[in-house]
């Protein structure tokens, strides 16, 4: 019998991996911030679509409000913003998750996992690096708008079985995944992603794709992405011209996908951009740089929360 799976936060990738899991026959459970987001996604089935046109898949999934969910001993999925990791928010998750559990962090940013490691003593954090493209299209309805990839890994802090079981849950549910032997860098490398494609797509108000369309929106990218870079290889993050196409990659294959934080700032919700590029700004003072580019970035997307 397959190990039980919960998703807590029930946005679009909440929502495709919830999707993607129940279609592959794991038991899962979404935990929600409400009850009335409980009773909603509990109302109905879950249509999940993997492209534009393509059909979609029902799967029923249960939810529960997630100060009301029992202690839970499988494998949780965290998918909520890394600014809802506050204080009382990790207090609540060493309740729900005794000792022996497995959290696996989804978030965008950098700082998270540290605050994960010391609020969960005693419980597996396999950290989950991801640029899967999910848009909610309704209430239970989800679309898989770019097939990128997960990433995973630990710094050997995790039980090697449990990197294995996340793995092979994710694996099982039809997501590309591979494991990372270098979980600093590769967590530098998605923040660089971040801080280029998100507030950009904000700002803007375009998919990730309509960045490669005009000479003016690269320029800005590039301009972005140098600074960033500069910032993170203080911190000893490597391979430019590599991540400058990783960059590229990424937008081609989310090419219609429209960034979290642009999801957010058409949702009215406050977004991730101080984890992001108000974090490369902070990285940035504390080693004596300067980084107007992100400074800017996180003023105009803060004047459109
Ligand atoms: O935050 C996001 O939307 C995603 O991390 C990414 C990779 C930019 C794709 O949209």
């Amino acid at each position: 019998m397959d190990e039980k799976a919960a998703v807590l936060g029930g946005g679009s990738l909440g929502l495709l991996l919830a999707g993607k899991l129940r279609a592959a026959g794991r038991d899962c459970v979404v935990w929600t911030r409400t009850r009335e987001q409980a009773d909603k996604l509990n109302e109905e089935d879950l249509l999940l679509t993997e492209a534009e046109g393509a059909p979609e898949r029902r799967s029923t999934v249960s939810a529960v409000a997630w100060d009301e969910a029992p202690p839970f001993s499988g494998i949780v999925l965290l998918t909520v913003k890394q600014t809802a990791l506050e204080e009382r928010f990790l207090r609540r998750l060493a309740e729900l998750v005794p000792p022996g559990g497995t959290v696996v962090p989804f978030q965008n940013g950098i700082g998270h996992v540290e605050a994960l490691r010391e609020a969960l003593p005693g419980r597996d954090v396999v950290v989950a690096l991801t640029t899967e493209g999910a848009l909610r299209t309704g209430m239970n309805r989800v679309r898989h708008t770019g097939r990128g990839d997960i990433r995973l890994g630990d710094d050997g802090l995790a039980r090697p079985e449990r990197l294995e079981a996340v793995e092979r849950m994710l694996k099982q549910a039809g997501f590309s995944v591979f494991l990372s032997k270098m979980l600093d860098n590769d967590m530098k490398r998605k923040l660089l992603i971040n801080a280029v494609i998100n507030p950009i797509t904000a700002i803007l108000r375009i998919p990730n794709g309509a960045i490669l369309e005009s000479p003016e929106r690269l320029a800005l990218a590039e301009s972005l992405f140098r600074e960033t870079y500069g910032v993170l290889a203080a911190y000893g993050l490597e391979g430019e011209a590599e991540l400058w196409d990783a960059i590229a990659r990424v937008c081609e294959a989310t090419a219609g996908n429209r960034s979290s934080m642009l999801q957010d700032i058409d949702a009215g919700r406050t977004t991730e951009i101080d984890s992001i590029n108000g974090m490369i700004a902070r990285m940035a003072a504390a080693k004596n740089l300067d980084a107007p580019w992100n400074r800017m970035a996180t003023a105009l997307v803060k004047a459109l929360h």
